[in-house]
């Protein structure tokens, strides 16, 4: 019977056949152990000359790693010395492809011969437990907005608008005009809002930024909900919540993956909402009394000054009620405090910087016109569709966009977002 390696469990004392990959392996005079994958998990073979004859050990012994395999054998449940439990004692090997001097060895390899390697790379036992945690932000991400009565919305990838400020816009020719890749799809779900209440995106978006940090990416996957009816306030708890979920999902379905990856689950577990929230002018005041003198009022933050925000606080923080002048055209002014916009950044704990941006929506026509004029957006071209979201019933409405891969480098611990995504697009890396 063909089975996978994540289903054995369910196969305890039967003989199971299994397509394969050699990871890794050992040996002795008498018995081999085999190291096999099969996409959904790892699992050790062992093959013991005494039983299975000279022949098949042999065979055993010379195999070479990644080469793929049809291998069968009989599950034994073996307590708790292996990751998942169970190994398999083989009764038969057959190779499908021998591969000969795969260059991902099991000794260290540097940076930029693994990022080379990536198709390669993404097989081994670290990568394949960060895609298994980012898959399962994917399906808690649905888990969430379906559950909270969201309605996925997919904007186009392909714009002519510019949301985010037209400087890190990859552009490219739309037969006779010109077009953008989408920077953020959050102008569309404003319009999707207006006719669906509460919506989500999970898609691809693009930033030429000639940034060359752990937390930047030419093109990563955003979520990005919109509410109509929400305000500010309501804005916030919607993401605590959400965020809140997607590490309790991680925590609850990816234990295993986490604890090969050496995250501290402790840490994890105490990620519930709320989080706390600082206004940008208390996190200036919070900056010079730690010392930063760099910082004035008026900056955006760089790196260090969110991770020295962020590390005086155990979740995750917002900072919120940013000045106007440097934030977005879209975002309403606070009321009661002109000058400053109803917006916040949600900064993860541990240096891994801003994980959300989200806003309060500028809902007046008149407002938002004196905006887009200001911001030089033409609003009789390629905005007027989205000022006249504003003509025909304008309601208050927030929105936020979560950066996929950031948050799994948070959760999973590791360093750069380049491991967060199958094949990153960085700076000055189009290959593979
Ligand atoms: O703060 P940003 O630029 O916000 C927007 O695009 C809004 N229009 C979203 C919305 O309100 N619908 O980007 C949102 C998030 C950031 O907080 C960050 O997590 C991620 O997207 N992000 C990046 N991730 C990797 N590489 C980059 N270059 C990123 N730029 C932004
Ligand atoms: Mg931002």
């Amino acid at each position: 019977m063909k089975a996978m390696i994540r289903d054995v469990a369910k196969h305890v004392g039967e003989e199971i056949t299994i397509g394969c990959w050699l990871a890794n392996k050992r040996s002795s005079g008498k018995i081999a152990f085999l190291q096999l994958r099969d996409g959904s998990g790892f699992m050790q073979g062992v093959v013991v000359k005494e039983t299975v004859g000279e022949d098949l050990f042999k065979t055993a012994k010379g195999l070479t790693q990644e080469s793929s395999l049809w291998v069968t054998g009989v599950i034994k449940s073996d307590g708790e010395r292996t990751a998942l439990g169970h190994e398999m004692e083989i009764t038969s090997i057959e190779i499908i492809h021998e591969a000969i001097d795969y260059p991902i060895t099991p000794k260290a390899h540097g940076t930029d011969f693994l990022m080379d390697n990536r198709h390669l790379w993404l097989r081994s036992k670290r990568q394949h437990a960060v895609m298994v945690v980012r898959n399962e932000l994917i399906r808690a991400t649905y888990e969430f907005f379906n559950q909270e009565g969201f309605i996925k919305v997919d904007p186009p990838i392909l714009t002519g608008s510019a949301p985010e400020g037209t400087t890190e816009l990859f552009q490219t020719k739309y037969f006779d005009e010109d077009a953008y890749l989408s920077q953020s799809g959050q102008l569309y779900m404003e319009a999707a809002a207006m006719a669906l209440g509460k919506v989500f995106s999970f898609g691809p978006t693009f930033r030429a930024e000639k940034s060359k940090t752990r937390r930047h990416l030419i093109e990563f996957w955003m979520m990005e909900p919109e509410m109509a009816f929400y305000d500010h306030e309501m804005n916030l708890e919607v993401q605590e919540n959400y965020v809140s979920h997607l590490v309790q999902s991680a925590l609850k379905n990816c234990k295993a993956e986490l604890e090969l990856l050496g995250r501290d689950l402790t840490v994890l577990e105490t990620i519930q909402a709320p989080f706390p929230r600082v206004r940008y002018t208390e996190a200036i005041d919070m900056l010079k009394e730690q010392g930063f003198d760099d910082i004035e009022f008026g900056d955006d933050f760089g790196a260090p000054h969110e991770t020295a925000i962020a590390n005086s606080f155990a979740r995750p923080v917002f900072i919120t009620h940013w000045p106007k002048a440097i934030k977005p055209f879209y975002m309403k002014e606070d009321p009661e405090n002109p000058g400053f916009v109803l917006c916040d950044d949600l900064i993860a704990p541990e240096g891994y910087g801003e994980i959300v941006g989200g806003s309060q929506r500028e809902e007046d026509y008149d407002k938002l016109l004196a905006d887009m004029k200001e911001h030089n957006l033409d609003e009789t071209g390629a905005y007027k569709w989205y000022l006249e979201t504003r003509k025909y019933g304008s309601v208050p409405h927030s929105g936020f966009g979560l950066g996929l891969e950031r948050t799994v480098a948070w959760i999973t611990g590791v360093e750069h977002v380049r491991e967060t995504i199958p094949f990153p697009r960085l700076l000055n890396r189009l290959y593979p």
